[in-house]
């Protein structure tokens, strides 16, 4: 990474602190690595992005249903998917400054990237599963797992909501929701984290149409990220995998250009019969892992195409598209401009959509009255104290897309100045007409 692009990421990760964003775990007692908690303005950053997921990929459509399982699943579920025996990445520690890292991630292997002692373990098996206990005894015997992916449990209630739902093959199961995996080297802010959502879609279809739909699901993922979060498409990146499982036709990842180099957001998977038949093979519960085709008169394993993003990353993603530096007008002594932070975040997904700011504290009643109405349709929040430059700042920081004033002519034109963050236009609109002017631009329909 060079300074600059580190340089980038600094300012990022501070302001999150700053405004309340996004902030280590446990800060008190010097945090915990690797876990992230989002405060007032990152929760409902990543609420929204989850919902407009759920959304897109759930709500309009009559081909994909929802999920939302436990956490913790029966243990067998991980020994039939693999992820006991084989989830686990090759790591390596340095005995003389006592660092552990990733071979795969180590430009050279043999030496510490911190100290630079040749000092290393050999490489060894690290299982990346997280380990808990089910009731009063910790024995091995009560031993199961934090879920290291949301998919699993969809495989197998598979059957469970084919029936319920009375769908038919091709259709999807959809859900979000924590994941857990003990990484090695967390890194890059939440980016690799060990707590983190995930939001999958598994898409169960004959495999003779798996490709096609592998395909589909592709240009869906794309679509969501450029023409619903509004990501510009050179900042985003397809990577096929050359290298596939031995039960999969194909793979790929989509990248974003985050400021630490190209990062993988989502993956795009063909899985093959693997999952269902190795369900089957471990719960011998033939009937719900297979699928009778009336219309092909066979039974058979669904073939599945699986669409697996992490929500974390899809935040980090907007967060650090959103962030720009400009020069604005200011009311600081001896200076007519000033280095503005300003987070372009899309207004869908915005912590606060819309700030209603008083000129004045003796605005305060009629300005609640607005503030109040537009607060059950909107994301908002109501700012009386400060110059009204230094509450702009604010609200630029966190991403709000638009402040809405309330001066004295308010009461006599029942008009408010809306400011856009972007434009930095102002226009004056009535007050029985701005929830629709805000709705219009806040929420256009896809
Ligand atoms: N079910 C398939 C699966 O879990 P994956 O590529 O391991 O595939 C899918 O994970 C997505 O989950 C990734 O593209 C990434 O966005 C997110 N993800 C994976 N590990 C993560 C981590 N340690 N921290 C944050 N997000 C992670």
């Amino acid at each position: 990474m060079s300074e600059i692009e580190n340089e980038q990421m600094n300012k990022i990760v501070a302001l999150c602190k700053r405004r309340g964003i996004i902030f280590q775990s446990s800060e008190i007692y010097g945090g915990i690595n690797g876990f992230w908690d989002y405060g007032p303005y990152g929760a409902p950053l990543r609420r929204a992005v989850e919902q407009l997921w759920w959304k897109y990929m759930v709500e309009q459509r009559d081909n994909v249903v929802g999920l939302d399982s436990t956490i913790i699943c029966h243990p067998m579920v991980w020994k039939a998917s693999g992820h006991l025996d084989q989830f686990s990445d090759l790591m390596t520690d340095c005995m003389d400054c006592k660092r552990r890292y990733r071979v795969d991630q180590m430009d050279d292997p043999t030496t510490c990237p911190n100290c630079g002692s040749k000092r290393l373990t050999e490489p060894r098996e690290f299982n990346l599963m997280m380990k808990t206990f089910v009731g009063p005894v910790f024995d091995e015997e009560h031993v199961a797992w934090l879920r290291a992916e949301t998919c699993q449990p969809i495989f197998v209630d598979f059957n469970t909501i084919r029936v319920a739902t009375r769908q038919k093959l091709p259709f999807g199961i959809a859900q979000t929701g924590k994941a857990f995996r003990n990484e090695i080297n967390p890194r890059n802010f939440t980016f690799r984290s060990r707590e983190f959502m995930q939001m999958e879609m598994e898409f169960f279809c004959h495999e003779d149409e798996s490709l096609k739909w592998f395909d589909y699901w592709k240009d869906q993922a794309w679509n969501f990220y450029t023409k619903i979060l509004g990501i510009p498409e050179d900042k985003l990146h397809i990577y096929w995998h050359e290298k596939l499982a031995h039960y999969a036709k194909q793979a790929l990842d989509i990248e974003f250009l985050f400021p630490f180099g190209w990062g993988e957001i989502q993956g795009v998977h063909h899985r093959g019969q693997w999952d269902m038949s190795r369900h089957c093979e471990f719960s011998k519960q033939e009937q719900d892992c297979k699928y009778f085709d009336q219309d092909r008169k066979e039974s058979y394993f669904p073939t599945v195409v699986e669409s697996s993003s992490g929500l974390d990353r899809i935040c980090l993603m907007l967060l650090c598209n959103a962030y720009d530096e400009d020069t604005a007008a200011t009311q600081k002594e001896g200076k007519d401009e000033d280095v503005r932070i300003v987070m372009h975040l899309p207004a869908r997904v915005a912590p606060v959509q819309v700030a209603i700011l008083p000129l004045s504290k003796k605005l305060e009643e009629p300005a609640e009255k607005l503030y109040h109405s537009i607060l059950k349709k909107f994301r908002a929040e109501y700012d009386d104290t400060g110059s009204i430059g230094k509450r702009y700042r604010r609200q630029d920081e966190i991403g709000t897309p638009f402040c809405v004033t309330f001066d004295f002519d308010t009461l006599n034109d029942n008009a408010v100045t809306v400011r856009d963050r972007d434009s930095m236009t102002q226009d004056r609109i009535a007050i029985d007409q701005l929830a629709k002017f805000l709705d219009d631009k806040i929420n256009p329909e896809f």
